[in-house]
């Protein structure tokens, strides 16, 4: 997993998928000072930092030593959930069609990192949460997996945000549980929204 927070989602794959569908087989963080790391490491899930500023700002340099962290432990899925960043076309190229990003809206809207707030400041009737494939167009590429949520008329920032982050709790481990079983064919989606 790709984390570089809290970790609220690290924690919900934790509970309901690790040991059973599926082995998160090692947590990378672009922030030492992420939750997430203590999330993984009472959970004895291996993990590592790869912040920019260890790379002289380098991000391909940096995203190739985390792809190489990962090929070692052979992952066969990469779950990005708050990861702060674009990974850049050399890591995306070593897990085909196997990076998933969880996003806080009905994307294609409200793409970026403050979803939430913009949906409400649309005004907009519905929003939701999207798990979809990562490739080098943020919050762009093909969507796997939707939640739509109703936004009330007297809707308060946090109250949306505590209804979104429930939802994202609920869909990331359906989604990974569904792959780590078969059910859902990331190739599948990948080859259709070329077509
Ligand atoms: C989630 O809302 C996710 O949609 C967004 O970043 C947040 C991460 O939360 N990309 P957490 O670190 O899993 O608590």
């Amino acid at each position: 997993m790709l984390v570089s927070g809290s970790g609220s989602n690290l924690g919900a794959l934790i509970e309901r998928v690790h040991g059973r569908a599926a082995t998160i087989a090692g947590v990378c963080s672009s922030n030492g000072e992420a939750f997430a790391l203590e999330r993984a490491r009472a959970a004895g899930i291996e993990s590592a930092v790869f912040a920019l500023g260890d790379h002289a700002g380098d991000t391909s340099r940096r995203d190739l030593g985390m792809a190489d962290w990962l090929a070692a432990r052979e992952v066969e899925l990469v779950v990005c959930a708050g990861f702060m960043g674009i990974l850049t076309g050399g890591f995306l190229t070593r897990f085909p069609s196997r990076v998933l990003n969880l996003h806080p809206s009905l994307l294609p809207a409200f793409p970026g990192s403050h979803a939430i707030d913009d949906a409400l400041a649309a005004g907009v009737s519905e929003t939701g949460v999207t798990v979809h494939l990562v490739d080098e167009v943020l919050d762009g590429g093909p969507i796997v997996a939707q939640t739509r949520i109703p936004v009330d008329y007297d809707e308060t920032p946090e109250g949306l945000r505590a209804r979104i982050h429930a939802a994202e709790h609920q869909l990331l481990p359906a989604v990974v549980e569904d792959v780590a079983r078969g059910a859902l064919d990331l190739d599948d989606i990948a080859r259709k929204a070329r077509t």
